[in-house]
């Protein structure tokens, strides 16, 4: 199988590590086992207990009995408990796709979403969300693209990068017209519960028996490196997810269980502390577009803790993230990881004053590309007026 390269994760691996600051990252500020414990009341002999015996395909029972209870209808048996969201992509697009199916995705669009079925072979149908409407997702579009030879329908929203979301009665619209075709729903829910002026959206396989919904402790609730998510989906689908399962990653490790169990369980205390940072972020963050207007446009964002700027006057918005992140220290994420290159991906879930600095040097360099640009334009002008004087 040939797979795309994910940009994303290539620009994360040279910058991530590396920036004194992250304002391109898509979750909040992650916390750490002393936070966590400290939050959760979770004990060291709680921990220690942990024996590292195989545990059960579908995730342990207690785990996949609180993921049921928090975010589902709560039966567990439709829970897979998974290496964050990710792992579930994999599964889902390996045991239910083949050549030549019809797959509607979103653009722009998280690689692993569309690359994955591209790299099936699979027909890949493009359902855009424009910066000129507001990258407001359009039902009617939705509509003409999907046929009866629609075999899976991707949706992500609140989505990455954009933070463009969808009404409930649109999403109900959504799974009654995928539910006419019989398509696959594929609903990636990372951001459900990162909302700023709504509820958070039901959990589609509830309505519909063909959708497997996407969820994941890595964004709103600040543990991304626990690697720690899970699908809803009917038991005949998890059965073949675990198929696949078998050849990769087998189950969760028990420590790993442990923890997200006890975070799953809790989960709106992690989640109340990183939204209201990410709410006082977002208008700061509206606030330096205002400033910026003449070098940046924007959609706010409805959900999620990322905005896909467009930057006005910046020839090569790649080359300018290269120079920020190389000479400014500051990890901002290129359009061009979404193929929407004159685009770039600014992440406001951290903390304030690393948004606040941040947010300083882009403007920094912002404007000294802009000196620099009028200073070539007066010279270059200087020039043509001298040679036909
Ligand atoms: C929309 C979306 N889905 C899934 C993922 C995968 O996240 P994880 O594997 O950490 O749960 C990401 C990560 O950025 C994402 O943005």
């Amino acid at each position: 199988m040939q797979i795309t390269r994910a940009y994303l994760e290539d620009w994360m691996r040279q910058y991530y590590f590396s920036s004194e600051i992250d304002i391109g990252s898509s979750g909040v500020e992650n916390f750490s086992m002393s936070e966590l414990r400290q939050l959760l009341d979770l004990k060291q002999e709680e921990l220690d207990e942990v024996v590292f015996n195989d545990s059960p395909s579908c995730g342990v029972q207690g785990l996949r009995e609180a993921i049921a209870r928090q975010w589902g209808d709560g039966n567990p048996e439709k829970v897979l408990a998974t290496h964050g969201s990710s792992e579930v992509i994999f599964l889902i697009m390996n045991s239910l796709l083949s050549e030549d199916d019809e797959v509607i995705v979103l653009d722009p669009c998280y690689h692993a979403l569309r690359n994955l079925a591209a790299a099936k072979k699979c027909k890949v149908v493009d359902w855009h969300l424009r910066f000129e409407q507001k990258f407001a997702p359009d039902l009617d579009e939705f509509k003409s693209l999907i046929t009866p030879q629609t075999r899976m329908v991707v949706a992500n929203f609140p989505h990455n990068p954009t933070g463009a979301s969808i009404t409930a009665a649109q999403q109900q619209e959504l799974i009654e017209r995928v539910a006419d075709v019989g398509a696959y729903l594929v609903w990636d829910s990372a951001f459900n519960e990162l909302v700023y002026d709504s509820q958070p959206l039901p959990e589609p396989s509830t309505l519909y028996h063909r959708a497997i919904t996407l969820g994941t402790l890595s964004k709103g609730y600040g543990l991304a490196g626990l690697r720690a998510g899970w699908c809803f989906a009917a038991p005949e689908l998890l059965e073949r997810f675990v198929h696949w399962r078998d050849y990769t990653t087998l189950y969760l490790s028990p420590l790993v269980e442990v923890v997200a169990q006890r975070a799953v369980e809790q989960a709106d205390k992690l989640l109340d502390i990183r939204l209201k940072r990410a709410r006082q972020n977002l208008d700061l963050l509206a606030g330096w577009i205002e400033e910026h207007s003449e070098f940046v446009e924007w959609v706010r964002p409805q959900g999620g803790v990322t905005a896909f700027v467009r930057l006005k006057g910046v020839p090569d918005v790649e080359d300018f993230c290269h120079r920020l992140g190389r000479e400014h220290g500051v990890m901002v994420v290129p359009g061009s990881c979404f193929e929407h290159p004159s685009h770039a991906r600014i992440g406001f879930g951290g903390p304030t004053s690393e948004l606040v600095e941040g947010l300083a040097r882009v403007s920094h360099l912002l404007k000294n590309d802009a000196i620099r640009q009028s200073a070539y334009i007066r010279q270059s002008l200087h020039k043509h007026v001298a040679q036909n004087v």
